[in-house]
């Protein structure tokens, strides 16, 4: 199994070779409310003549549900997909977890091509080959690892992106970063994130995108390296939860970013980590992020949905993956429930 994230110049020169092998009448796009307007014109003109059909599913992370991926799999066959079709997933990481589950599900597994329309989901979500939806409030319960046929990176379609937008991939980035080693970590620090974006090279975007490709390469289902790209998420995820069983809204990377917070926190006391690294993300977290909406009352409901987290190994017992320094993470580690409350209670209190 390997991943081939690449960044292209001429989208539709990039889509030749799969359009190629499509029988005429087993295209099929996936996009979402918002990407259909906002994106799906740049990929309408790179498929020219090429005929399609489009399957508009609702914008949202309430909308990451079974309903959604029911949604494309009656579409394909009402439209009589066979086999042979391909799907090309148009949108951020919710289109591309859920139309890669519809494609890897639907008569035993079509074709599936991602085209990212987010920072977040051509740094991270896009890739890789995790696909699904959410289940009884749980992210990404239900799923399966099924890899792309390949995610085309097409750096214009993030032109009209809002700040949060950027925010949110640039907290993944930072991620890999870490993961990575100094001169990355430094560089992405540098990065400035003004009120309209976030100017970075592509050479910086490519060598963020080789961090997970390269661990995924080495683990593509997750048995051990691959785990350490869930830094960050195992608060990260049980945060985002209580922001949704409320209602609220909030974007994946920001909850990354916070939980990186605290398991950065976790890291200097569990695994002797510099506490300069610490120091660097609590200061771009006060920039540019804020604080949670959360306080140490919700720290027993946090706990709670990090106990359900899909990546823990034993019932009872959290998962984490840490860092002993830049360029050195740690997976399966636990922690003392003490010792996560002070992580909390250090990201609540900045
Ligand atoms: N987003 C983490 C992974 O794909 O493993």
């Amino acid at each position: 199994m390997t991943m081939d994230a690449i960044i292209v110049s001429d989208l539709r020169s990039a889509l030749i070779p799969f359009l190629d092998k499509t029988p005429k009448g087993q295209l099929f796009v996936v996009v979402d409310e918002n990407t259909s307007t906002k994106c799906m014109p740049v990929v309408a003109e790179a498929l020219g003549e090429v005929a399609y059909e489009t399957i508009v599913i609702p914008a949202g992370e309430s909308h990451k549900t079974l309903a959604a991926v029911e949604q494309i799999w009656n579409a394909l066959y009402n439209h009589q997909a066979t086999r042979e079709a391909l799907l090309l997933n148009v949108g951020g990481g919710m289109v591309t977890d859920l139309g890669g589950f519809a494609a890897a599900t639907y008569k035993r597994g079509i074709r599936y091509v991602n085209i990212p329309t987010s920072l977040l989901a051509m740094v991270d979500a896009s890739s890789g080959g995790k696909t699904g939806f959410n289940y009884l409030g749980v992210k990404n319960m239900i799923g399966s690892f099924a890899m792309p046929e390949d995610t085309l990176v097409y750096l214009p379609l993030l032109e009209s992106l809002p700040v949060q937008e950027w925010l949110s991939g640039y907290a993944e980035m930072l991620k890999h970063g870490l993961l990575k080693d100094e001169a990355h970590w430094t560089e992405l620090l540098a990065l400035e994130v003004d009120d309209n974006e976030c100017v970075m090279s592509g050479e910086l975007l490519a060598e963020n995108i080789a961090v997970k490709e390269r661990i995924v390469e080495a683990d593509p289902k997750e048995k051990g390296l691959r785990k350490l790209l869930n830094f960050g998420h195992t608060v990260g995820h049980a945060i985002e939860e209580a922001y949704h069983a409320e209602g609220k809204d909030v974007k994946h990377g920001y909850c990354v970013l916070w939980g990186m917070v605290a398991e950065l926190y976790l890291s200097v006391v569990k695994m002797g980590l510099d506490k300069e690294v610490l120091r660097q993300m609590s200061s771009v977290m006060l920039a540019y992020y804020g604080r949670p909406e959360c306080n140490c009352k919700d720290r027993e409901r946090l706990v709670e949905w990090m106990m359900k987290d899909k990546k823990n190994r034993v019932a009872g017992e959290i998962n984490f993956s840490l860092l002993r320094a830049i360029g050195d993470g740690v997976v399966d580690q636990t922690v003392t429930r003490e010792e996560l409350d002070e992580a909390m209670e250090y990201l609540f209190s900045l």
